[in-house]
């Protein structure tokens, strides 16, 4: 739990939404981070300590499976400003834990590495997605979480 606290603090001096680093910080009578928002850093957090495992292949089910119990709140975590949450969001929501089921199938079907390469960069493309039509300020950050495939 400490160790979890001391992440999401880490990571709030990174987020937001917003493009420009510069941008104004939070509302400050708003300090606390939306649901969301605080689901979103955990997410980023577990996802970062994964990409190593990733590439080097030892990946486990039960990282797999804790994740998808962690990240499920997305569907209904409150978000900052409901007013910018479009109809596609259900659906990415969707596609993001059915890409998590992908990967855990990878890793229990024993596949190769390079298969669970590509079923954990699949779950990275699906915050791709949903971040571009949603909250683009993170994209870079989130691109940077692909695990390198063995063939580059
Ligand atoms: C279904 C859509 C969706 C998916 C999938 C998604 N995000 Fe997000 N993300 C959002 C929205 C919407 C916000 C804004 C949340 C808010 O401010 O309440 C957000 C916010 C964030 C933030 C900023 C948090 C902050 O402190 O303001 C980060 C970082 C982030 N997401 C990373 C990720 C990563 C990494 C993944 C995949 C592992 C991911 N997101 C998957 C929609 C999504």
């Amino acid at each position: 739990m400490l160790k979890l606290t001391l992440a999401l603090a880490a990571l709030a001096l990174a987020a937001s939404c917003n493009q420009e680093p510069s941008a104004p910080k939070r509302n400050p009578r708003l300090p606390e981070p939306s649901a969301l928002a605080a689901t979103m850093q955990a997410m980023t957090a577990d996802m970062e300590a994964l990409k190593i495992k990733a590439q080097e292949g030892t990946l486990t089910l039960a990282d797999v499976e804790s994740l998808r119990m962690a990240h499920e709140s997305i569907k209904t975590d409150q978000p900052t400003k409901p007013e910018d949450i479009k109809e596609s969001f259900p659906g990415f929501a969707e596609a993001y834990l059915a890409n998590l089921d992908n990967l855990y199938q990878a890793i229990k079907n024993q596949g190769d590495v390079e298969a669970q390469i590509e079923a954990f960069n699949a779950v990275i493309s699906t915050c791709e997605s949903c971040h571009q039509q949603h909250c683009p300020g993170p994209l870079e950050r989130i691109g940077g979480i692909k695990a390198a495939t063995l063939a580059s």
